[in-house]
């Protein structure tokens, strides 16, 4: 059995999915801070095979405890935490005990149930300003945020306990920028309020939810002045998941980048977007965003040489997925908002 902490959540949900196709047992702890059940049942009517599902959060250790020894858990796949920069620049002190008091009593209650197999969800924000491109594993890690920072000492903390006993076998796994969506377009990305990310935000202008995409810069030093990232299709990301829990097999502690190599820009993504859906992206250009860098992206060689793993789908993929299920589901995993009263039906 597989614990996935955070398996209700966006990437959490495409994880689960990969666990069950390829035959693995799951329970997921979800506190749903910031994810629907709903999102569960969607995985099991996709997977044909049922989940077992712990509303915990996962500084209650004892909870932990008791579901790592009821469900005989054998390994975890530890996805839960907030992600926001700026809330973490306003919170740190909820960044810190969510994000990383979370994963310290996750760690203490595994050592007490003898589970000493971890996958860990890291992100390339560890990396902080790039000193060169690609990125890779030896770059230096100088993150610029405090919600970068707990995924920073989250790391050195599981290499510490890597490194006080051998038996435990950890991957931290470095993300780029998750975008799109499984293809039967009834999971995907539903994030509450106004998204952060480009992706979302994109498609909610595309579908007619917000008026136009402010482009955050177009004067940085790439070659159509916007900024360039390396966006991932999460089902990609949610196989690299798996492939690292089969890779890890004996005791040992490993890191590695979940990205695609390829760098794309705002304006591409725009473009990409647009041809996909058919339907138009109004976008202005605006000021920089304080923290953001020109370019970003992985070399993912050590992905592809330890576990065997590399991103498969294109650009057009990422786009049609998102928009699918975007486009199937504009309110997300709420559902439409009904009528109150006999006023407000529509005629
Ligand atoms: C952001 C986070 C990073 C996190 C990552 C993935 C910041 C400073 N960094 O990174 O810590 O790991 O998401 O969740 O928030 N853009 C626009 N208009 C918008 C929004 C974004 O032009 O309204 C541009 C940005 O300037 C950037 C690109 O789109 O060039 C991607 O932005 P975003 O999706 O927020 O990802 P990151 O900046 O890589």
């Amino acid at each position: 059995m597989i614990m996935v902490t955070g398996g209700a959540g966006y990437i959490g949900s495409h994880v689960c999915i990969a666990l069950l196709d390829a035959g693995f047992d799951v329970v997921v702890v979800d506190n749903l801070s910031n994810s629907k059940r709903t999102s569960l049942d969607r995985v099991q009517a996709i997977c044909g095979r049922s989940i077992s599902f712990e509303k915990v959060d996962l500084r209650d250790e004892k909870a932990i405890l008791r579901i790592l020894r009821d469900f005989d858990v054998t390994a975890v796949v530890h996805l839960a935490g907030l992600k926001a920069v700026g809330d973490s620049h306003e919170n740190p002190i909820g960044y810190y005990d969510n994000n990383f008091v979370g994963t310290l009593r996750l760690v203490s209650a595994m050592k007490t149930a003898n589970v000493r197999k971890l996958i860990f969800s890291s992100s390339a924000t560890v990396y902080g300003n790039p000193s060169y491109l690609p990125i890779d594993e030896s770059h230096s890690l100088a993150p610029t945020n405090p919600y970068g920072r707990t995924k920073y000492f989250i790391e050195e903390m599981l290499r510490d306990l890597h490194g006080s006993d051998n038996d435990w076998s950890i991957a931290i796994l470095r993300y780029f920028n998750p975008v799109g969506a499984h293809e039967s377009g009834v999971i995907g990305e539903d994030p509450s309020g106004i998204p952060n990310n480009l992706l979302p935000l994109v498609a909610q202008v595309a579908i007619g939810k917000r008026k136009q995409l402010v482009v955050l810069g177009n004067d940085y030093p790439t070659h159509d002045g916007t900024g360039i990232r390396d966006f991932i299709h999460v089902v990609d990301l949610a196989s690299g998941h798996l492939s690292a829990l089969n890779h890890l097999k004996g005791p040992g502690i490993l890191t590695t980048n979940l990205g695609t190599g390829r760098g794309t820009s705002v304006l591409e993504i725009v473009q990409a977007f647009e041809s996909v859906s058919g339907s138009a992206v109004p976008h202005t250009i605006g000021d920089r965003r304080a923290g953001d860098v020109a370019a970003c992206y992985a070399d993912p060689t050590l992905a592809a040489d330890l576990l065997g793993w590399k991103s498969t789908k294109t650009l057009v993929q990422m786009c049609a997925d998102h928009w699918r299920w975007q486009s199937n589901n504009p309110n997300g995993y709420h559902p439409p908002t009904q009528p109150t009263s006999e006023r407000d039906a529509p005629t």
